[in-house]
């Protein structure tokens, strides 16, 4: 087995085995942000590289992608309904994104969490080489940490939350809060989006645990466990410099002909995700619709919503009633050839997305609740001519670094409405002067600062990262 000094552990692998039929295989970024921060990071580094590759069933051997090694742990399908479906995505993530749908707990579903996560850590165990850093990701491997320091001491341990951590009231729900502490406890640093976050999870392990704890630090038996914010971000010159490509300008030019050259473009992209808040936007349009305040012809909303996690009740729920809603707004609002919303479900590359970025006058993103939302970022960094603007929720951890964004509270629909508005009426001057500012920002915080901030506090004496290239 060959090991490496730089394991990343993380549910979901970047590529999938479908990806390579004939055995070429590229890099294929399913949608969601971890993977989205992650690959641009690591590319061409001679790191591994431990995750799921989708499917159920034996872990197909996936060859190294761009220098990096795929370590597949494979899932049952028990595996998959119970931790993926169950308590990763239907207890933790409802849980940890305010509840806005309500989280379940089965007894089995932390049967098989506690199981998968030790198949990772005992995965892991085997890739790393001596002292090795480990940077385990997200809600799904809580216990990782833990479990991994028990059967690798010499390990350097680092966790990165990608999603919110919630406050007290709400994690004290969790019937197995106290062993889910502790499993993240294992790490040496545990970063997080959001300083509110680490005071969370700061303030949990005093009163769950009852460990002498501030914001910076958590004594655990005789380990001091370091906790802070780390606000993840993307590759923005790779998405300027996409953005800038003559084929991908030439496209968003033919994509806007193809919109029937409205005045305005109003674009929105998505996970499928109840947190995403497609429905309250929709609801918004709708009523700028029938207002008269809006127009189809001047205006087109193009809605990108990318199913996900499909087989979880509330996925599909959410699906039927966002396609119905598609549905009657285009039945009442739009004619022949000019549908009021555009809905397109299909994963896109990185070209289209950036051709769609470009063509986008407002790009509305409003979340209910987001660890940080990196299409935000991602539609900021491909506004190269410093035009376009921003409407963003306050809920999205992206709203901390973006407080030039139009931002709005989409809990509020009225306030939905007139953000909506304010971003398509606002001039010129206004909205170059705020973009100009969040590109600033973008420009100095990128995803090799948020990978030097993270990584120099975690690997104190600093050659992981020189051979990373970010140092
Ligand atoms: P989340 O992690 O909850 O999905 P983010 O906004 O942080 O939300 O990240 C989503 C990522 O997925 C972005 O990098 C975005 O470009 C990508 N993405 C979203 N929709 C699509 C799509 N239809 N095709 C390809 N990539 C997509
Ligand atoms: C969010 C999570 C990631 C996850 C992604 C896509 O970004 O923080 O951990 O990979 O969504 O979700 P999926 O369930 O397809 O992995």
């Amino acid at each position: 087995m060959r090991q490496s000094s730089l394991v990343v552990v993380a549910n979901r692998l970047p590529i999938d085995d479908s990806v390579a039929p004939d055995g070429a295989c590229e890099w294929r970024r399913s949608p969601g942000g971890l993977v989205s921060a992650l690959h641009p990071l690591l590319r061409h580094t001679p790191a591994t590289w431990v995750g799921w590759a989708g499917g159920t069933g034996p872990a197909p051997a996936l060859p190294d992608v761009d220098g990096v090694r795929m370590h597949t742990v494979p899932l049952t399908l028990d595996d998959l309904r119970d931790h993926y479906e169950g308590f990763a995505n239907a207890t933790l993530w409802p849980l940890y994104h305010d509840a806005v749908e309500q989280p379940e707990h089965h007894r089995r579903w932390w049967e098989a969490y506690q199981r998968v996560n030790q198949r990772f850590a005992e995965a892991t165990a085997e890739v790393a080489e001596a002292g090795a850093v480990i940077w385990v990701q997200d809600y799904h491997l809580q216990l990782v940490p833990g479990l991994l320091r028990a059967l690798r001491p010499d390990l350097r341990i680092g966790f990165f939350l990608h999603v919110p951590f919630p406050p007290p009231e709400l994690f004290m729900q969790l019937p197995r809060r106290a062993e889910l502490l502790r499993g993240m406890l294992g790490a040496d640093l545990v970063g997080f989006q959001r300083a509110q976050a680490a005071h969370n999870f700061a303030q949990l392990a005093a009163k769950v645990l009852q460990l002498p704890a501030t914001d910076r630090r958590i004594a655990v038996d005789d380990r001091v466990v370091r906790i802070g914010a780390f606000p993840v971000s993307i590759d923005t010159a790779e998405m300027a410099a996409l953005a800038t490509r003559p084929d991908v300008a030439d496209r968003a030019r033919r994509l806007r002909h193809d919109l029937g050259s409205p005045d305005q473009v109003i674009l929105s992209v998505d996970r499928m995700d109840y947190t995403k808040g497609l429905e309250q936007r929709l609801q918004a349009y709708r009523e700028l619709l029938a207002d008269g305040h809006v127009k189809v012809r001047d205006t087109v909303l193009v809605q990108v919503a990318v199913p996900s996690r499909e087989r979880v009740g509330q996925y599909q729920i959410l699906r039927e009633r966002v396609e119905r809603e598609v549905g009657r707004i285009n039945g009442e609002f739009g004619r022949v050839g000019e549908p009021a919303i555009h809905y397109l479900t299909q994963p896109f590359d990185r070209a289209e997305l950036a051709a769609l970025y470009r063509v986008a006058d407002v790009m509305a993103v409003t979340p209910l609740r987001d660890g940080m939302n990196l299409v935000a970022k991602e539609y900021v960094a491909a506004r190269v001519d410093d035009t376009g603007a921003l409407l963003l929720s306050e809920f999205a951890g992206a709203a901390a670094e973006l407080p030039q964004a139009y931002l709005v509270n989409p809990h509020d629909l009225e306030g939905l409405k007139q953000g909506l508005l304010s971003a398509l009426r606002a001039n010129r001057e206004d909205v170059g002067a705020r973009m100009r500012a969040m590109r600033a920002h973008l420009h100095r915080h990128d995803i090799h600062a948020w990978a030097r901030s993270y990584l120099s506090t975690l690997d104190e004496n600093g050659s992981l990262l020189t051979r990373l290239g970010t140092g």
